[in-house]
């Protein structure tokens, strides 16, 4: 892949440029002939037709309470940029949350795109301060709910009529391929779209780096809608089928040097085929690597006798993730001490399971399941002889939280106050994980030595109901006959 040098400077948007180093490259070389040579002659090619997204009124409904929340204020919600990695290339682009949630536009967002509330005075735009027709008749639709115009600002690709088509390898659809046009994107979303030459900041503007702005919309996706609950069934499907890629492919990941990794890329490939990409790095830990929480090195082997924790998921094109953990035996069965282990781990689920439904508090589905974990490694014997009551030794076996609200983000929601989310009653459709674990390090003193090097976590991801919650990875195997016959069934 090799473009032209004219533009050292990559300009991602309007108001915001990425340089880049890139003077020692040979690249083609800038004749003005050629130049007006490669810009003609392209016959018209056809675009696909403008569809409205279903996402369209579940977003508009967001930015009405956003709107209402925030009346009187220009909100500038951007997209964000590309981040370099080297010189010319980039990371793929993931725009920012929020501008994804107030939105609809996911993995194919234009980088450098900006939503803005513009205050109005009242709902009625005259014909002066309305740009198009489509103002004043979106404004009078909204009348009730908007305090606000909203428009979308992006860059637009050029396409083959423009003289950039060629001369411009960051934006010219010659090198970037066809992109959606403002027209597209207006129809499918819903949304008035303008070029982002046109977008104007003002001193006044709140953005989100305004705490009080970052986490009302954070506290927003708390509570996930009808489409958002769909979307992250479809993750958490494309998930358990990637599990079933990795089950199915253990035999050769048995024999790689760094089975670890063939773990990975088997899930990878799943991730990238079905959906956009993974929600987060994947976790492929095999043996005493599942003791450590943020296994994403993945080069270690994966052995006959040893258990596999693969933490992984799929997010989907509109940038759901789920986010699920299965541990299981690599040979096919698990040994007494791993399905003691195991059994308890799934015992603390359960119970946590069991808990949660619109009216307790989220923290209280957590408790549930450490009950369980202190119990039983009280049991085994593996608390001090004189304990500080005041001491959670159990903790040391599973430190981290069972739960977590999941959504566009892994850990959806972040910036929602504690009384939001660790302290707040649960509503229905409130999505979030349960993942109870045990971890018992080798070298460990406090535990016999049979249990060194044993990690375990179950997590499935959960959406609370009316009346309790539904396991939307419920289908994925569980339980230890579940676990064992789906190894087994894997393995050649
Ligand atoms: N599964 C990744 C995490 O919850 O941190
Ligand atoms: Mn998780």
């Amino acid at each position: 892949m090799s473009d032209k040098n004219t533009n050292q400077n990559v300009s991602v948007c309007a108001s915001h440029e990425v340089k880049i180093d890139n003077f020692s490259r040979t690249t083609l070389s800038v004749d003005s002939k050629f130049l007006e040579y490669m810009s003609n002659n392209w016959g018209a090619v056809p675009s696909e037709p403008a569809t409205v997204h279903e996402v369209a009124p579940y977003a508009a409904a967001r930015r009405a309470k956003v709107s209402r929340k925030f009346a009187a204020k220009r909100l500038v919600i951007a997209a964000g940029i590309m981040k370099q990695r080297a010189n010319d290339t980039f990371y793929m682009f993931r725009p920012h949350t929020s501008f994804t949630h107030l939105t609809g536009w996911g993995a194919n967002a234009a980088p450098g795109a900006v939503l803005v509330f513009d205050p109005v005075a009242s709902c009625a735009i005259s014909e002066d301060t309305a740009t198009t027709a489509d103002d004043v008749a979106g404004a009078a639709a909204q009348c009730d709910s908007m305090q606000h115009t909203v428009t979308l600002y992006f860059a637009e690709s050029a396409t083959r009529y423009s003289k950039e088509f060629f001369d411009n390898s960051e934006v010219g659809e010659f090198w970037i391929g066809a992109k959606p046009s403002l027209k597209q994107v207006s129809t499918a979303l819903g949304l008035n779209c303008k070029p982002i030459a046109e977008f104007q900041s003002t001193a006044d503007d709140v953005t989100l780096d305004n705490a009080a702005l970052a986490e009302f919309l954070d506290e927003l996706r708390l509570v996930k809608d009808d489409y958002e609950i769909a979307q992250m069934q479809l993750a958490v499907n494309a998930t358990g089928r990637g599990f079933d890629e990795v089950i199915n492919n253990l035999d050769s990941a048995v024999t790689a040097e760094r089975g670890e990794r063939v773990v990975e890329v088997m899930f990878h490939k799943h991730a990238r085929t079905a959906g956009n990409w993974e929600g987060y790095d994947t976790i492929a830990a095999a043996g005493a690597h599942a003791c450590t929480l943020h296994w994403i090195t993945n080069d270690g082997p994966v052995k006959e006798g040893e258990l596999l924790l693969l933490d992984a998921g799929v997010e989907v094109e509109s940038l759901y993730t789920a986010d699920i953990t299965r541990t299981v035996p690599i040979s096919g069965r698990f040994n007494e001490i791993q399905k003691k282990v195991y059994e308890t781990v799934l015992e603390a689920a359960d119970a946590a399971h069991k808990v949660a439904r619109p009216g307790i508090k989220f923290h209280e589905v957590h408790d549930a399941a450490m009950a369980v974990i202190a119990e039983k490694v009280k049991q085994w014997g593996f608390l001090p002889d004189n304990p500080d009551p005041e001491l959670p030794y159990h903790r040391r076996y599973m430190v981290h939280g069972t739960c977590h609200h999941l959504g566009i983000d892994v850990h959806d929601c972040a910036q929602a106050r504690r009384e939001m989310y660790y302290n707040a009653i649960l509503e229905p459709g409130m999505v979030f994980t349960i993942e109870p674990g045990l971890y018992f390090h080798p070298g460990d003193l406090t535990v016999p030595e049979e249990f060194w090097g044993i990690g375990v976590r179950i997590e499935d991801d959960i959406v609370v109901t009316e009346d309790g919650s539904r396991n939307l990875s419920a289908h994925i195997p569980r339980t230890v006959a579940e676990v064992e016959a789906w190894v087994q069934s894997g393995r050649k």
